[in-house]
Order: C-alpha cells, then structure tokens, then sequence
C-alpha cells in the first residue's frame, strides 16, 4: 500500500494545467465508438477510470489507437457493430463506466457481464437496472438487482418516460444511451438539473436532443457522427489547486484552459461564495464545452450554506470544499447531499473523520455535514479510505497543517489524477 506524506507548504506559485476532465473522456471513447466514421479525441484523461471505458470498448471490438503522446483515433463501429465480449467487462473504480455501459448494453442483441473493483459492486446499480428493465432490456445483479456484477441480455428497446427519484448525469446518459436504440420518445425528469456533457457531446455528435427545465428528451433510431473532440482540463481536478491556493497565504496560481460548464461549475460559485479570489479569464469553447483560465489567490475564507440546486454542479468537490470550509472563518453546512454517502466512498464519514483528525469540529448528518472552521489544523495520520478524492482533499489540508501529515492507501489517486503528487511537488514546493 502505498502512502504519501506531506509538510506544510509556504504558498502555491506557478501556472499549471490539469489532465483532461475525466467525464467528458468517458463520453469521448464510447460516443466514438458508437458513431460512423473516425472520430479524433485529444486531450483524453488517460486515468484508471477511463482506461477501463476504453479497454471495455475494445473487448467489444472497437479499433482504437492510442499513441503515448497526441491524439486518439477511434474507428466508430455504429450504434449495432459491437461485437460480444469474450469475457467480463472490468469497470475498475468506475461508477460511470458502469451506469453508462448499463444503458449502451441494453440495446445490444447479445449477453455481458459487468463488475468492477471492490467499492464498486457495493455501489447501488438499481437506479439505471430499473428503468432499463422498463425499457425491455434483460439485467439481472447480486443482492436482489441492486449492485454488480450485473449480467445482461440486451435487444430491442421501448420508449419510456422516467422520473428520476436523484439527481444523476449517470442515470440519465445511460436512459438517454438506451434511448437511441429505443422505439419512440425517451423522457428523463430529474429533481435537480445534473451535469449536461452526454447531451452537449451528442448535439456535436450530430444527434437532436431536447433538453427543458428538469430534463431531456430523445427520439429514438438516429446515428452519431465521428468527429473531432477535445476534452477540456477537469474542473474537479483542477479545484484541488483552487481551495490549496486560496487556503496557503501567499499562493497565487494560474490554473489554464480549465472546463467551466455551468453544471460543473459550482466549485467556483461556492468558493467566491466564501471570499474566495477567482478571477475567470479568457473564456472560450471547443466541441460544446465553455472553457477558460482560473486565476486564484490566497484569501480569508468565511463559512456560507450550501444546498439545493448547488449540490449535483458540485458533487465531486465536496470533499475539498470541507477542506476549504475547515479553514474559513465560522461555519459552513452542506445539506440535500446524501448522494455523498455513495460515491466511491461513504464520503461524508470518510471527510469526518480526516477533519477530526486535524482538529476540526464536525458534526455530519445523514445528508451533510457542519463544519466549524479553524483558524490553525493539526498533523496526523489519515486514511483515503480508497478514494482519489478523499485521499488529494486530505493532501490539501496538510499544505496548511501545523505538522506533518501522512495519507494511507494514495495509489487510488490514479483513477482520476495520475500526475496529482507530481503536480502538488512542483506548485506548493517549487525548487528555489
Ligand atoms: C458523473 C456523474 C456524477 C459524478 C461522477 C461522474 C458522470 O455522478 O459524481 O463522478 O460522468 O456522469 P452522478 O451523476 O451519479 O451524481
């Protein structure tokens, strides 16, 4: 297992770019695959994560290079030249690799197994298992249909329209995936608007879709093109760097060409929320998806309430932001965010008790926490619990801990953020 150790740092300098954003890769492999035609991916996060998508894909038949450096070329096999895998497909730590792969295998007329590491087969599956078998697909998991390794039978699909009880990209791309094989007109509600890459990268992919407030509507039976796309740098990555800049004094870092959609960027609004200095400069797009340039500086953070809306733009940086909210000034409560409890990690246990351990007030409800901040952490030692996120979130407090701190179980980084300790060396302790 391996560890990681970390010292207080003297502030966080430089200008930096995050590897490409880990979602948007996920759709890149399999919309290619998918499509007719080439399509050309650069920029694609080559994480643990994605190389599952990719390997997954090429189990299926698809023709795939992928040099060390540049681009991808994936030769689109359409929505029914996948072939059947010989063996069960490894999603890894993957939930989206999983979910989305769910509704992409509900059309197929052929039999596949999915599993994927420990954490992931505790992960509940019957929020896509369900309406999928709605839709006429064959799906069968351990523990009643709820968690994976999860067998399917897939075929023709029928039309259906679904109201989602969360919030959940994941949930929603897999019924807007099946829906293309689908019969008729495919409708997906949910409570909360949550992340919009599936329908930005299929409108760029050639396919009409209608998005509306509280959800999304596709016809069935049309045919992705093979494009050219370019993955932006992870806003999620990235925000590990924002609340590490803004919480070391004398940091000022200039994070480039960064994704900032608006259903991701709620890491920005809940840190400028906080007396954050972000400043959003030379704002762009490429393949549907706006980019810019992040320049952050050391600040006084002060607590605010989050919840509602703001939870599904910023459901990844939770365990950052309590980083964040630990070091503000007063107290800062999250709530309306029980989807926390399973992600990769039950991450409002696991966030509790690394704060603990740095000497943080917290008290943690079933659906958020409340943060007390303080105005110095203590070292220590603390788990990742197997989880990237947990394990960086950790890795930004110890830049402002008192003492060292030691992080048990980092390999997980890896899934998301290879480059993450090599990145963190060079900003927050620059060779003189
Ligand atoms: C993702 C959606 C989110 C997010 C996950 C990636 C995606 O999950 O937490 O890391 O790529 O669609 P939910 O949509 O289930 O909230």
């Amino acid at each position: 297992m391996e560890n990681q150790h970390i010292r207080p740092s003297t502030g966080l300098r430089g200008e930096i770019t995050v590897p490409g954003d880990k979602s948007i890769s996920h759709r890149s492999i399999m919309f290619a695959s998918l499509a007719h035609g080439d399509s050309y991916i650069r920029g694609f996060l080559r994480g643990e994560d994605n190389l599952a998508t990719l390997n997954a894909f090429k189990a299926m038949g698809v023709e795939i290079e992928e040099p060390v450096t540049g681009e991808l070329k994936v030769r689109g096999s359409g929505l029914s030249g996948l072939q059947e895998p010989r063996d069960v497909l490894d999603c890894g730590n993957s939930g989206t690799t999983m979910r989305l792969m769910s509704g992409v295998l509900a059309g197929q007329n052929f039999f596949s197994v999915l599993s994927g590491d420990r954490y992931l087969r505790r992960r509940p599956m019957a929020r896509v298992i369900n309406p999928l078998i709605q839709m006429g697909a064959q799906i069968w998991g351990r523990e009643h249909n709820r968690c994976a390794p999860l067998a399917l039978k897939g075929g023709q699909l029928r039309s259906i329209t679904y109201n989602s009880p969360v919030a959940s990209a994941q949930v929603k791309s897999a019924l807007i995936l099946a829906g293309l094989r689908a019969e008729g007109t495919t409708t997906v509600h949910e409570p909360h608007v949550s992340r919009d890459h599936t329908e930005r990268m299929l409108r760029h992919m050639g396919i009409e879709l209608e998005s509306f407030p509280g959800g999304v509507q596709i016809e069935g039976g049309q045919e992705l093109q093979g494009r050219e796309i370019e993955v932006p740098g992870d806003i999620s990555s990235a925000a590990f760097f924002l609340v590490a800049a803004l919480i070391v004094p004398d940091s000022e870092l200039l994070i480039k060409n960064v994704g900032i959609n608006p259903t991701r960027s709620g890491i920005v609004d809940i840190l400028c929320s906080m007396g954050g200095n972000i400043q959003v400069l030379n704002e762009r797009e490429a393949a549907g998806e706006p980019i810019a340039d992040l320049l952050v500086r050391s600040s006084d953070l002060h607590g605010i309430e989050i919840g509602g809306d703001m939870v599904p733009r910023a459901i990844d940086e939770f365990p950052v932001v309590s980083v964040a909210a630990a070091c503000a000034h007063g107290i800062t409560s999250i709530r309306d965010a029980a989807e926390l409890r399973v992600k990769e990690t039950d991450r409002i246990a696991a966030m509790e008790a690394v704060l603990r351990t740095f000497g943080v007030r917290v008290d943690s409800h079933e659906d958020g926490m409340t943060i007390h901040g303080r105005e110095v952490l203590r070292g220590g030692k603390v788990k990742s619990c197997g989880d990237h996120r947990i394990a960086m979130s950790a890795a930004i407090a110890g830049l402002r801990a008192m003492s060292a701190v030691e992080i048990e179980d980092t390999g997980c980084t890896a899934t998301s953020f290879p480059s993450f300790w090599k990145l963190l060396q060079q900003t927050a302790f620059p060779k003189e």
